[in-house]
C-alpha cells in the first residue's frame, strides 16, 4: 500500500486519534439492566422475560403480527428459506433439503448470508442481476428469470445497505407466478416502503421475512436475528424447529430435524435495552448519509440512490459510487488489487487505503454472488436474459453486469452513528484529496 501520510496530496490531514468505524455498535447503558436483571433472576438460556418483549415490540414496530427471536439474521434467513421450500414442495426427508433440485432467484449484490441458505436446504440459487435505482434486484432482469425458469417458486430478495429495494414491481412479478418472497431485511430494520398507498416497514414486505441484530447494524443485541410474519402456523414452527424440533413427549423425541437457533435471553435484553434508541440511530445515520452527499456534491461521484417518493431508508450504510469517466485504473483478483493514481480520478480501491491510512474504515461493495468462486457455476440473469457466457472473442461488449459495474466503481463509506461531524469533514476532505 502507498504511504498516504507522506504523499503531498494529503498535506496537512493528520490520522484520527481512535479509529473511525464502519458501523460499530452503539451501546446506550439501558442495556445493562435488562442483562442484569436476567442474569440476578437466572434467565440467561433461550426463555425469558426479554425474549417475550422484544418479539412484541418489533412484531408491533414492524406491523407483523409474530417475530421469533434467533440466534442471528443467518439462522433467521435459514428457517425462512427451509419454511418456504416446505410449503411448497412438502417435509424433506432427513439428509435431504426442501429445496432439493429446486431453482430459486436470488439477490445477487448481497451477503452471502442471504442466499447461502438455498444450498443449505440443497437448492440451486439463480442470482438476478441488480438495478441502479436502488441496487437492488432488478425487477426487470427478474421477469427474464421467470422467462427462462417458468417453474421457479421463490425468490430471495435483500434490501441493501438499509435502502428499500422495487418491492411493487416485484411483489407484482411473483404475485403473477406465484411465487413466495424470503425478505432478507438484516441491514434495513426502520426503512419503509410505499405500497398500494400505504406505509409499510420492511420485513413486513415478504412471505417469510427476516431482520438481524448482529453488532454492525442499526441496533444490535451483540448477535441475534429474528424471523418476523403474520402466520401463527409458521411463527409456531420456526420456533420448533430453532429449538431442536422437540415433540410433545416426555422425552426427547422428534417428528423433524431440528436446529438450535433461539435467541438467548441476554443476547433479547441487549436489544430490549436498543429498542428505544432505533430512531434515534436512523436519524444520525441519516445525517451522516446527507452530510456526504452535501461534501462530495462537487466530486465525480453520486451516493447510493433511493427512491424518493416510494421509500425511506434507514441509513445504515453510506456508499458513494464514481462516475465512470472518473474512475482511475484499478484491477482486482480473487483476493488482491493494484490501482494507479490519476490526476481528477480515482478507484475505490484507493479511497479506501486512503481513508485506512488515517484510520478510517470503509469498505468495498458486495461482490456480486455471480461473481463469487463458490457460485461461479451458478444461473445469473440480468435485463438481457441469460448472463452466462455472453462474451465472443469477435464481438465486443459482454452485455448488461449492473452488480459488477456498482462492485468495480462503488464504496461503503464510514458510518458510524458515533463518527463526529468534525470527524466526517476530514473524510470527506481526504476522498477530494484522492481526485487531486
Ligand atoms: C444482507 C444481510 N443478510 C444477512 C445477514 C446475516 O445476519 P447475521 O449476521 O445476523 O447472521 C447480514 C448481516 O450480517 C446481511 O447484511
Amino acid at each position: 500500500m502507498k504511504n498516504f501520510l507522506s504523499d503531498p496530496r494529503f498535506s496537512g490531514i493528520e490520522p484520527f486519534e481512535s479509529k473511525v468505524w464502519l458501523a460499530s455498535p452503539t451501546m446506550h447503558g439501558d442495556e445493562r439492566k435488562w442483562v442484569d436483571e436476567a442474569i440476578l433472576t437466572n434467565w440467561v438460556s433461550t426463555v425469558g422475560a426479554n425474549i417475550d418483549t422484544i418479539e412484541k415490540e418489533i412484531a408491533d414496530y414492524v406491523g407483523v403480527k409474530y417475530a421469533v427471536g434467533l440466534s442471528a439474521g443467518t439462522a433467521a434467513l435459514h428457517l425462512a428459506t427451509k419454511l418456504a421450500g416446505e410449503r411448497l414442495y412438502g417435509q424433506a426427508r432427513p439428509n435431504h433439503g426442501t429445496l432439493e433440485e429446486k431453482k430459486v432467484f436470488c439477490s445477487d449484490m448481497t451477503f452471502d448470508a442471504s442466499i447461502n441458505p438455498v444450498a443449505y436446504e440443497d437448492g440451486e440459487a439463480v442470482f438476478i442481476d441488480t438495478e441502479y435505482d436502488t441496487w437492488n434486484m432488478s425487477p426487470e432482469a427478474l421477469e427474464k428469470a421467470f422467462e427462462l425458469y417458468p417453474d421457479v417458486r421463490l425468490v430471495i430478495v435483500a434490501h441493501l445497505y438499509g435502502t428499500p429495494g422495487k418491492m411493487e414491481e416485484i411483489k407484482s412479478i411473483c404475485d403473477r407466478h406465484g411465487a413466495y418472497i424470503v425478505e432478507d431485511a438484516a441491514e434495513s430494520l426502520g426503512a419503509k416502503y410505499r405500497l398500494d398507498g400505504k406505509w409499510i416497514e420492511t420485513g413486513a414486505l415478504g412471505n417469510f421475512n427476516c431482520i438481524s441484530f448482529n453488532g454492525n447494524k442499526v441496533i444490535t443485541g451483540s448477535a441475534g436475528g429474528m424471523f418476523l410474519t403474520d402466520s401463527r402456523e409458521d411463527a409456531e414452527k420456526v420456533r420448533k424447529w430453532s429449538t431442536q424440533s422437540r415433540e410433545a413427549a416426555p422425552w426427547y423425541q422428534h417428528e423433524e430435524i431440528g436446529y438450535n437457533y433461539r435467541m438467548s435471553n441476554i443476547v433479547a435484553g441487549v436489544v430490549r435495552g436498543q429498542i428505544p434508541y432505533l430512531s434515534e440511530h436512523i436519524e444520525q445515520k441519516r445525517a451522516i448519509y446527507e452530510r456526504y452527499e452535501k461534501g462530495l456534491a462537487d466530486l465525480p461521484v453520486s451516493m447510493n440512490p433511493w427512491d424518493r417518493v416510494k421509500s425511506v431508508p434507514n441509513f445504515w450504510l453510506s456508499c458513494l459510487i464514481i462516475d465512470e469517466e472518473a474512475m482511475a485504473p484499478q484491477v482486482r483478483g480473487e483476493t488482491d488489487y493494484l490501482y494507479l493514481s490519476e490526476s481528477g480520478k480515482s478507484s475505490p480501491q484507493e479511497i479506501l487505503d486512503a481513508i485506512a491510512a488515517f484510520r478510517a474504515e470503509g469498505r468495498p461493495i458486495w461482490k456480486p454472488m455471480h461473481m463469487q468462486p463458490i457460485y461461479r457455476t451458478n444461473a445469473f440473469v440480468t435485463v438481457d436474459g441469460n448472463g452466462r457466457a455472453r462474451s465472443n472473442a469477435y464481438i465486443a461488449g459482454h452485455g448488461a453486469d449492473v452488480g459488477a459495474d456498482i462492485f468495480r466503481r462503488g464504496l461503503c463509506l464510514p458510518s458510524d452513528n458515533k463518527m463526529t461531524p468534525e470527524q466526517q469533514d476530514r473524510i470527506i476532505e481526504i476522498i477530494h484529496r484522492c481526485f487531486r
